[in-house]
């Protein structure tokens, strides 16, 4: 079988669709300034489907600070990866002040979140030792425990009776082969918004040998009452051994880190693949950073006005009879009844009628016929954006009882 025929008959998972969505179920094209409102194919949408949690991402400081950054060094500075020529005091700078931030006694900086997750989680491990994971990690995560060489066990999603089965079993494994036991969750999970358990999680260090691996993507910044993520939201901080936070999402910009042990961030600093063979985060996404790490420690009102948008879209979503899962943070998925075409047509509904942006999740990433409607409030959002948001869902959820988004209704664009 010649392997472009293959990928010619066998498009994916999501490749499948693109013929009927792309531009628009895939790769939108969103444009304008990233705010509350976006132009979506020339039409102003308001958009529920950017991870800019603090409202950053167009903060005038934040803007002047970019584009100074630029004009001052350039993209290209500095050139090779930061074990060779890529290091600056200002990449230092960051990652101390990002260890204060989160309370790790060390950091090291991530070109990307992603890449980085999954190689830290590759290079923390050796064939010995055995990984434990949630099911419903990110990809970074499964793809981290898939390059490692010894076992993986999976628990079952936040469920701590499951996760000591594993541990049992990760346990007796170890003892033969004389490894460690790497525990690894996320603090906030991205799709459903439920917490990790990582207080329960923590506690069972007194019952078992681990090591935890917090992935905290959606936490750094939202949670917490300094914003330095889900483990002091929980109070737990110290007990996560290995801190994981983006840049992509309430820094609004790009690259990531880790924090931990000193011991461990040299470890990681000498042998994170991602990071020892890829050049280093150009120096204006270093000074952006540092610049938005100062605001997210000293100007709490951007925090404030997160959660002020999020109580009142999920208090009034709720009020209104909507299910919204298990969130217990900004990530507000609202589950409705319906197969993919439902979803579809929902979906062109909001676009094309209520010019309301959001995001759609369907089978297999939520059971079949439940349609997941997935809103990221944030702080550039206003409360008549959630009135108007919760008073267009009402109908709609009248208009699904009433079958108008079947297969054969398509609503006109
Ligand atoms: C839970 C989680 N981990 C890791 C990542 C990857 O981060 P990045 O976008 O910086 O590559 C994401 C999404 O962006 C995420 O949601």
């Amino acid at each position: 079988m010649d392997i472009f025929e293959r990928l010619q008959n066998n498009r994916g998972p999501l490749g499948q669709y693109s013929q009927v969505g792309q531009g628009y179920f895939f790769f939108p094209k969103l444009e304008g300034e990233i705010s509350n409102r976006m132009t979506f194919r020339g039409k102003d949408m308001l958009v529920w489907s950017v991870n800019n949690y603090l409202g950053l991402a167009n903060h005038p400081e934040v803007r002047e600070t970019d584009a100074n950054a630029a004009a001052e060094y350039g993209l290209s500075l500095p050139m090779g990866a930061r074990i060779m020529s890529g290091n600056s005091s200002y990449h230092e700078q960051l990652e101390s002040e990002l260890s204060a931030f989160v309370g790790k006694e060390d950091t090291v900086l991530l070109n990307y979140g992603y890449q980085g997750c999954a190689s830290a989680i590759d290079a923390l491990l050796d064939r010995n030792d055995v990984a434990v994971y949630d099911s419903e990690s990110h990809a970074c995560i499964i793809d981290g425990v898939r390059m490692h060489h010894g076992k993986r066990f999976v628990f079952k999603h936040n469920d701590i009776d499951s996760l000591k089965v594993q541990l049992e079993r990760a346990t007796r494994m170890v003892e033969k082969t004389n490894g460690g036991i790497l525990v690894i969750t996320e603090g906030v999970f991205g799709m459903a918004g439920d917490q990790g358990l990582i207080k329960e999680i923590v506690e069972l260090k007194k019952q078992y040998n681990f090591r935890l691996f917090v992935d905290d993507a959606h936490g750094i910044g939202t949670m917490g009452a300094t914003g330095a993520g889900t483990g002091e939201a929980q109070g737990v901080q110290d007990g996560i051994d290995v801190y994981f936070g983006t840049f992509a999402k309430s820094f609004a910009t790009i690259g990531a880190f880790i924090s931990s042990e000193e011991n461990v961030i040299e470890y990681l600093r000498y042998n994170t693949r991602s990071q020892v063979f890829a050049k280093s985060l150009p120096m204006p996404l270093v000074v952006g950073a540092l610049k938005r790490l100062e605001m997210i420690r000293d100007q709490p009102e951007h925090r404030n006005n997160l959660w002020k948008v999020v109580d009142a879209l999920q208090s009034g979503l709720r009020a209104n009879g909507f299910n919204l899962g298990r969130t217990n943070s900004p990530v507000t998925p609202v589950f409705l009844e319906g197969g993919p075409y439902e979803a579809a047509n929902i979906i062109l509904d909001l676009r094309e009628n209520y010019k309301i942006f959001c995001s759609m999740v369907i089978y297999p990433v939520v059971p079949k016929d439940t349609i997941m409607l997935r809103l990221i409030p944030t702080g550039a959002h206003t409360i008549e954006d959630v009135e108007y948001t919760i008073e267009t869902f009402k109908v709609v959820k009248q208009k699904l009882a009433d079958g108008k988004y079947a297969k054969d209704k398509i609503v006109p664009a």
